[in-house]
């Protein structure tokens, strides 16, 4: 009875709100409850927890009822980690039914590559170059996420990394900040859609803000320590890029810079974000990264962390407790300005107002909709073709690839060729192990009828066990082909999973070795989430792909590359070292004052090349493209005028296949150092056999600015060379100037 009484109440209280508040916009709204709210509704609005202790049941009893009661006084503003529409739906009434005003929470989630329906790691998305491809794979994240009741998503993560040894490399899209921007906005348009408030379309979140990337010999939650002429260089722009296309929110990163924690970071937060950049969406701290500045010694106590963060401009607090905790206290004591309390909360309640939870909270749960889109037959083939795009062709000598369809004997080999749960690699959202199509199954389905396809483990993926090592050499030697599928551990990769060495595991370099020794042809199929300094296989084994964690298709999409019912078109998006030593190494490292020569004394490594394994922008296909002379529209313009640069790319093999066609720019003498090259734009073509296409680029002042020795974003007049092919590293070059009349 009392709690139909409070049902009804509550029901009133917020059918009044909604009433009151439709005639007005948006802002009047917001400043409408605002003012009906305490202080500690304020902090409460601002507080973010996660998981099921919010709900009831099974977790940690004394975590439970405190937190549960929490979201029914109010003070619990949007969670992250209730899953599904039925505990999304009963979270959801606590807050709308039980408490004094009825604000809706927010429902989080980190989905990443894929809700259910798991999609390639974000970094093998990336090697597709297909922003189209990237966008659609966001999108139907966000169908999925959104019909098991979530609202918004902790991504696309748009940090810039040159150190694989650094397991979130999976996470992002590489080590190229224009490659990097361009995902970055595909991924926030895929998640979020034209209309936020529609019931199928997430908030999206670029994280984390700023230069994460950069943790020190790649060691997570490591310091940073980098320039600010870095910062801006190499890791800002992805994250303009996102605000530019409508990013809702951001996230704070763990690590400092210049000393200060991010999350309290005025340069970064007031100055760039809020400042410059304008940004007036909800800025979250990552898990306990608040609480965590008392742990660095940088905030005395969560009160002091607290301040500092709301100072700054942080909006969410993810875990820590302090801003429900302090806030009120920090007011009362004049530490804090209430009216900063009410710019966060107004930053809350306008996404709540935006997502269209104030007029239905319960738009996003509908467990029809949950059944009929999660693992929906298009969202399957979606994934398949997203993870063929993604998979890349290192070697293929002697054209051993694509494997004929009725070989009379393959041999599967490897810890990896048989197994469902890795294909989901990290970050798996609500991924399952039995949705996925192995390597083995998906060889399967593809072979004639009178194929023999056979499975052999070989090694674990860290330990050798000889009575499987010579059975899989016996396979190998009864075959005609060996498909080697060897690689990571996916929970090795991802948050907290640095490596200090990121060669292939002993174990499964002598089941390589021995495998090779057979003397039967070998495919290796590599799976992992960082690229592989795989130097040794590179050089004895005949076709090499890179086909990273695939997701729920991933044999398929494998099958379709091995068989060439898909001609394979990525490219790298990381370079690949030869050594681990060799790191941080990518494509766009500046000018040295000794470039390598043979003289003793020029920038060099005595005991390995200095050049990749393979570089940024590598991958090969099945057919082979050539590419005519450049033509330049005119080799001199000034800062108002543009040139175009036109080559005519043919495909002179046998085969349908697809290009990226990529377009570098060095800037010959700066103010500053300039690198090598940057890559200003690329374009995805397919070409019959025997096609060929112009392909145009425009090029303007934008395209040759950078920051120049004041740190002015300019472009200086002077010399530039244009670079135009099929890797960094496969170019032609044309010279053109920028005059200053
Ligand atoms: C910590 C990670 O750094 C961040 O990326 C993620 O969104 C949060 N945990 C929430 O799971």
């Amino acid at each position: 009875m009392r709690n139909t009484l409070i049902a009804i109440a509550a029901f009133i209280t917020i059918a009044i709100v909604i009433q009151f508040n439709n005639s007005q916009t948006i802002d009047d709204k917001v400043e409408t409850l605002l003012a009906e709210m305490t202080l500690e509704e304020k902090a409460g609005q601002l507080n973010q927890y996660s998981g099921y202790e919010i709900i009831t049941g099974d977790i940690d009893e004394s975590k439970i009822s405190q937190r549960n009661l929490l979201v029914k006084k109010g003070l619990v503003g949007s969670v992250l980690n209730v899953l599904g529409t039925k505990d999304v739906e009963k979270a959801q009434r606590y807050a709308v039914e039980e408490t004094r005003l009825g604000i809706p929470l927010i429902f989080a989630f980190d989905v990443i590559h894929g809700y259910r329906t798991i999609f390639p790691i974000p970094l093998a998305e990336s090697a597709s170059w297909d922003l189209e491809a990237i966008e659609n794979a966001a999108r139907i994240a966000a169908i999925e996420a959104s019909a098991a009741g979530q609202n918004w998503t902790f991504a696309p993560m748009v940090d810039i990394s040159q150190d694989p040894r650094w397991g979130r490399v999976m996470e992002g899209a590489g080590e190229d900040s224009y490659l990097g921007s361009q995902i970055a906005k595909a991924r926030v348009r895929g998640f979020q859609g034209d209309d936020l408030s529609q019931f199928n379309t997430i908030a999206a979140t670029a994280k984390h803000f700023a230069a994460y990337g950069e943790v020190i010999a790649g060691r997570d939650y490591n310091n940073v320590d980098i320039s600010r002429r870095k910062l801006w260089e190499t890791h800002l722009s992805p994250f303009k890029a996102a605000l530019d296309e409508g990013v809702r929110s951001f996230m704070n990163a763990f690590n400092e810079f210049e000393g200060v924690p991010s999350s309290a970071n005025t340069y970064l937060i007031t100055d760039v974000l809020r400042g410059q950049w304008g940004f007036d969406g909800v800025l979250v701290s990552d898990w306990d990264s608040f609480g965590a500045m008392v742990t660095s010694g940088v905030a005395a106590d969560d009160a002091e962390a607290a301040e500092m963060s709301l100072e700054a401009g942080s909006d969410i607090d993810m875990e820590s407790d302090v801003f429900v905790n302090f806030l009120p206290q920090l007011v009362r004591d004049g530490r804090v300005d209430e009216a900063q309390i009410d710019e966060a909360v107004r930053r809350v309640l306008r996404l709540k107002y935006d997502l269209g939870l104030f007029d239905n909270p319960y738009k996003y749960i509908d467990a029809e909709r949950e059944k009929n889109l999660i693992l929906a037959p298009e969202h399957r083939a979606a994934a398949r073709d997203m993870a063929s795009k993604s998979i890349i062709l290192l070697k293929n000598d002697n054209q051993l690839l694509p494997l004929d369809k009725t070989i009379k004997n393959i041999a599967v080999i490897g810890p990896l060729g048989d197994n469902q749960y890795h294909m989901n690699g990290f970050w798996r959202g609500k991924g399952q192990a039995e949705d996925v199509v192995t390597l083995l199954e998906g060889i399967k389905a593809k072979v004639s009828a009178n194929t023999n396809v056979s499975y052999a483990e070989g090694s674990g993926l860290e330990s050798l066990d000889s009575d499987k090592l010579s059975k899989a050499i016996e396979l190998a030697k009864k075959s005609d082909v060996v498909i080697l599928a060897v690689g990571e551990d996916a929970d090795k990769t991802g948050e907290s999973s640095s490596r200090t060495n990121i060669e292939l595991y002993p174990a499964q370099q002598q089941l390589v070795k021995a495998i090779h020794q057979t003397g039967t042809p070998v495919v290796m199929v590599l799976m992992n989430g960082r690229p592989l300094a795989i130097e040794w296989s590179a050089e004895n084994i005949p076709a090499v792909l890179n086909g990273w964690f695939l997701g729920s298709e991933a044999g398929n999409a494998l099958a379709d590359v091995l068989f060439g019912d898909y001609n394979p078109s990525a490219k790298l998006t990381m370079t690949v070292p030869r050594k681990t030593g060799q790191i941080p190494i990518y494509y766009n490292a500046k000018r040295v004052s000794r470039p390598m020569g043979d003289a003793r004394y020029t920038s060099k490594f005595i005991d390995s090349p200095n050049s990749p394994l393979y570089p940024f922008g590598y991958g090969l296909s099945y057919t082979e493209f050539s590419y005519s002379p450049i033509k330049l529209s005119t080799d001199s313009i000034n800062f108002t005028e543009t040139l175009s640069a036109t080559v005519t790319v043919t495909n002179t093999g046998k085969r349908l296949g697809e290009e990226v066609v990529q377009l570098y720019i060095q800037d010959l003498v700066g103010s500053v150092v300039r690198p090598v090259k940057e890559l200003k734009g690329f374009e995805k073509i397919a070409l019959e056999a025997g096609q060929s296409q112009e392909v145009s680029f425009t090029i303007s002042t934008d395209d040759l600015a950078f920051y120049t020795r004041d740190m002015s974003f300019k472009a200086e007049a002077g010399k530039f060379k244009l670079f135009i092919g099929s890797s960094s590293e496969d170019l032609q070059g044309v010279n053109f100037t920028l005059t200053a009349d």
